[in-house]
């Protein structure tokens, strides 16, 4: 029954209703998408009985990670829902998890235009928002009373804005949206430090050792009550990431996600027609795969020991997600795949992967994880 209810709602939407979003403007879309979902989230009634009919539940992709129980390995990537006015869709649809943001210290109106576009050959977005958020404290104002009934995770990133700021100026920028977070108790389970935003004004970054190294410092004296994730780029090159990471298990973080957005270079998998589309060149979806997941395997292998990871970049189906796992990944994110797949996505490749762990003889998910690392 769940079976046919996903695959229904699945051609649905792919047939009928994707055609018609994607003859309207990106932006507007989204837009309306998270009105309507919110409107959605707010009628209680409806959260059982659309859970009741397409969420996968099972025991075998229950996980433990981080102090923090995520009953699916499969997230909703940060860049959907700036304000978290999704978490109680996220469950409804058979998310397991979600990350809100990126939120920043100050409120930013976002990139001029385009800030969203399509690239449908290539399965992919061009992303040009550069954080556009209402800022930390109206989120704080928000949610102060909010109870979320899925793990939520909060991502925070430096504030974009056209004047220029000092590398400290923006070390304590980003510190001081942890505070405001710290200080009101607010629902959220696990941090998301993103530093792998491609589209920010400035010269400001946290890749090179010292200044990744300043930043965590700065961090860490706030001694977090929550466990602390870390999105990564995939443009780097193996020994960027690799100092990277020789920084990073020096402080308390937890996990690291691989990755964010891909930056101009082009990837196999961009369709040279779309990469000429537009002139900013930050692409989400399919572009992103080979390089997220071959950076997936490295890490697992050289750091498995020491850090989770989570596995974002195309995710698309039920063997994309299987394959980051093999790779290396707990637990996997997607925003792209939601766009060109349908809603049913997460409780499509949770039903997927409940099938390719019996084919491949596992009683749980995370006795997958690793298995195909590379080194
Ligand atoms: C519309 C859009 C907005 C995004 N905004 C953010 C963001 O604010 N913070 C962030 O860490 N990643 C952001 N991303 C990157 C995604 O979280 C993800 O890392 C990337 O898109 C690869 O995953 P996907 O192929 O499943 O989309 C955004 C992506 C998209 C498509």
């Amino acid at each position: 029954m769940k079976e046919f209810l996903i695959k229904s709602v699945k051609y649905s939407y792919t047939l009928i209703l994707r055609p018609v979003f994607f003859l309207f403007d990106s932006e507007t879309i989204h837009t309306t998408l998270v009105n309507f979902g919110t409107q959605i989230g707010k009628i209680t009634p409806l959260h059982f009985l659309i859970k009741k009919l397409i969420r996968i539940e099972d025991v075998s992709l229950e996980q433990n990670i981080a102090g923090i129980k995520f009953d699916n390995p499969i997230g909703l990537a940060a860049g959907f829902d700036y304000e978290a006015k999704l978490p109680n869709v996220l469950p409804m649809i058979g998310f397991g998890f979600g990350t809100v943001g990126t939120i920043t210290n100050k409120p930013y109106e976002g990139n001029p235009p385009p800030m969203l576009g399509r690239l449908i050959k290539s399965k992919s977005l061009l992303v040009n928002k550069g954080f556009k958020n209402s800022g930390i404290a109206k989120i704080v104002n928000q949610h102060k009373n909010s109870k979320f009934p899925i793990p939520i995770g909060i991502s925070i990133g430096k504030s974009n804005c056209r004047e220029q700021m000092t590398q400290q100026e923006a070390v304590n920028d980003v510190v001081e949206s942890f505070k405001e977070i710290e200080k009101n108790n607010l629902p959220f389970k696990y941090y998301e430090l993103n530093i792998s935003c491609p589209n920010l004004y400035g010269n400001i970054e946290f890749y090179s050792s010292q200044k990744l190294r300043e930043l965590l410092a700065a961090i860490t004296t706030l001694r977090l009550s929550r466990p602390l994730f870390i999105k990564m780029p995939i443009d780097k090159r193996n020994t960027e990431v690799n100092e990277m990471l020789n920084v990073i298990i020096s402080f308390p973080v937890q996990d690291v996600i691989f990755g964010n957005l891909w930056k101009d270079k082009n990837p196999k998998s961009l369709d040279q027609e779309d990469d000429k589309k537009y002139k900013k060149r930050f692409y989400s979806g399919k572009p992103t795969e080979e390089r997220s997941n071959e950076l997936i395997g490295l890490v697992y292998k050289k750091y498995c020991d020491r850090l989770t990871i989570i596995g974002c970049g195309g995710v698309f189906s039920p063997e994309d997600a299987y394959k980051k796992i093999r790779l290396g990944a707990s637990l996997v994110e997607l925003i792209t795949g939601l766009i060109y797949q349908g809603p049913q996505l997460p409780a499509e490749i949770n039903f997927g992967l409940l099938r390719l762990l019996k084919k491949d003889g596992f009683k749980n998910i995370s006795e997958v994880i690793g298995t195909d690392a590379i080194g």
